[in-house]
């Protein structure tokens, strides 16, 4: 099956990334190199792209559509393990880093994923088809509160305490194991009236699951904090988000980098020694513009923000 997806922001972000001939660059959310095909012709002929993905079969898509040589690197894996994947790789430091977070468009699409509330099929959503836990494990094995924590904390689900219940319930009779019958589940725990606002009813659970699954605000974090350590002197780290979650995980990590002592105030000296390393160049997020969420509707939740490596982190100015 043919891989679709449109890379959102794409302008935006090669213009952000201030690519030169010669940069290295980290695209650790490759997908089909919607965007990694356009930094690579920035970056050449000289530069070098690395290419990070966990999903086989946006590598096997990425592949395709790059063309390989030793300025490509595509490597199978969790951008959670920058780290290694960076030193496995010998990635001397990096001057760009891409994230353009959540799920590709094939994953929505290919119903046999597990992604999608539209269609039935097992409940799956591992991004990593080798990763450990699916969908159905989750929602077959954990506790009631358990559930409830995660469709109310991932999912920003108000039903989820009622959601929770209801499937404790539905599995006690059997095991509950196709989204469709997850659907149904979630129809019937939330009332009529509530049902009609909100966009479909199985919306929010479904987020919540998927972060659960593929543990990705977990792994955001570390990810984010890695990449700041490889950053060269001015470079650049571009993150798109999709909901809340993600974005207020990266507003935070920024807004760190760029704070200086964080001593509390009255104390006659500085006690932390901490230092701005990055400079926020988004004090709001890019969003794409009406053009281009009328030709890709899924770009509608993207916000993308930037910041750049100090030169010199003491001196708190980039060159
Ligand atoms: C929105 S798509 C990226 C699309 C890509 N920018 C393009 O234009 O083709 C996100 C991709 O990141 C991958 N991904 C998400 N979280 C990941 C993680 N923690 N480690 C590695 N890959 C991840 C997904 O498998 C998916 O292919």
């Amino acid at each position: 099956m043919e891989y679709r997806h449109t890379p959102v922001l794409l302008a935006e972000v090669t213009q952000q990334l201030s690519l030169q001939p010669g940069s290295i660059v980290v695209d650790c959310t490759l997908g089909g190199a919607g965007h990694a095909k356009r930094i690579a012709e920035l970056i050449a002929p000289t530069g070098i792209l690395v290419g990070i993905d966990q999903d086989e079969a946006a590598l096997k898509a990425a592949e395709d559509a790059l063309c390989l040589g030793q300025q490509v690197v595509l490597l199978k894996g969790n951008f959670g393990e920058l780290d290694r994947l960076l030193v496995e790789a010998q990635i001397p430091w990096v001057d760009g880093f891409l994230f353009d977070l959540g799920v590709s468009s094939p994953q929505l699409d290919i119903v046999e994923r597990g992604f999608t509330y539209q269609e039935d099929a097992p409940l799956d959503m591992r991004m990593d088809q080798c990763g450990p836990v699916t969908a159905a494990e989750i929602v077959n094995t954990y506790s009631e509160s358990q559930l409830a924590r995660i469709i109310r904390d991932y999912g920003e689900e108000r039903w989820a305490l009622r959601i929770a219940a209801f499937i404790v319930a539905a599995r006690a009779r059997r095991p509950v194991t196709t989204t469709g019958e997850l659907v149904d589940v979630i129809k019937a725990a939330i009332p009529a009236s509530a049902r009609r606002a909100g966009g479909h009813p199985a919306k929010r659970t479904f987020q919540a699951l998927r972060i659960e699954v593929n543990s990705e605000l977990k792994v955001l974090e570390t990810a984010l904090s890695a990449a700041l350590k490889w950053l060269s002197p001015n470079g650049r780290i571009a993150v798109i988000s999709y909901h809340s979650l993600e974005d207020r995980i990266v507003k935070q990590l920024f807004s760190e980098g760029e704070s200086a002592c964080e001593c509390p105030q009255g104390l006659p000296i500085c006690a932390c020694q901490k230092v701005p390393i990055l400079r926020v160049l988004t004090k709001r997020p890019i969003v794409p513009g009406q053009d281009e969420i009328e030709s890709n509707p899924r770009a509608r939740s993207a916000r993308m923000r930037v910041a750049q490596k100090l030169a010199d982190p003491t001196s708190g100015e980039s060159r």
